[in-house]
């Protein structure tokens, strides 16, 4: 992957998509082969490194969001920045920035029970873009909205991979698949 491009997977059920991610994004070690981070394989890291490059460099977004429920859109998108000890004036400064980047400049205080899922998904979409990753993987993170707010989700996907981030979007969606500069499929853990 190479900033600034976006890459969609699709793939039966079962056929290893979300475990690629979870490869990807140094959140599981290959039993075999290699992953290459930023010039890292992470194979050769400790648990630290490794959770230090996930920080830094990688972001995630999931079809059901997780975002905290008791806490604010503002205070959802500062928590990886107080993981990353970013000053909290930066944090502010940071979050308004980029809750206003996905929409939601008049959401920021709102909690997850009061916005719409598009609205959540953004927000979480701001969360994992918070510490300027590098790769953001997404997988299916349309998968509980309808047509139009998946397609807005989508736009912004492709809007941050040409701002320079790469971009991995596990999509079932020919649409929203068609974004990518690169789709492939998926079968049986193989790429096709
Ligand atoms: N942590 C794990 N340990 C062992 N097997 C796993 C683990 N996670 C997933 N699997 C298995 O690996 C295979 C691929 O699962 P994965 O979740 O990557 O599929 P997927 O393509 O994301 O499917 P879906 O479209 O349903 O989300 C499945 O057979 C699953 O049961
Ligand atoms: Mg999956």
């Amino acid at each position: 992957m190479e900033r600034g491009t976006l890459l969609s997977i699709a793939g039966p059920s079962g056929c290893g998509k979300s475990t690629l991610l979870h490869l990807l994004g140094g959140v599981d070690r290959p039993t075999t082969g290699s992953v290459t981070i930023l010039g890292h394989r992470t194979d050769a890291l400790g648990d630290a490194a490794l959770a230090r490059i996930r920080l830094r460099h990688v972001g995630f977004v999931f079809q059901r969001f997780f975002l905290l429920p008791m806490l604010t859109a503002e205070e959802n998108v500062a928590l990886p920045m107080m993981e990353a000890r970013v000053p909290a004036a930066e944090r502010r400064r940071r979050g308004r920035a980029l809750l206003e980047r996905v929409g939601l400049g008049d959401r920021m205080r709102h909690r997850p029970g009061q916005l719409s899922g598009g609205e959540m998904q953004r927000v979480a979409i701001a969360r994992a873009i918070a510490n300027h990753p590098d790769l953001l993987l997404a997988d299916e993170p349309t998968g509980e909205l309808d047509e139009a707010t998946g397609r807005e989700v989508g736009g912004l996907l492709r809007a941050l991979s040409r701002d320079g981030i790469a971009v991995v979007l596990v999509t079932h969606n020919p649409d929203l698949a068609a974004l990518a500069d690169r789709q492939v499929r998926m079968r049986d853990g193989v790429l096709a």
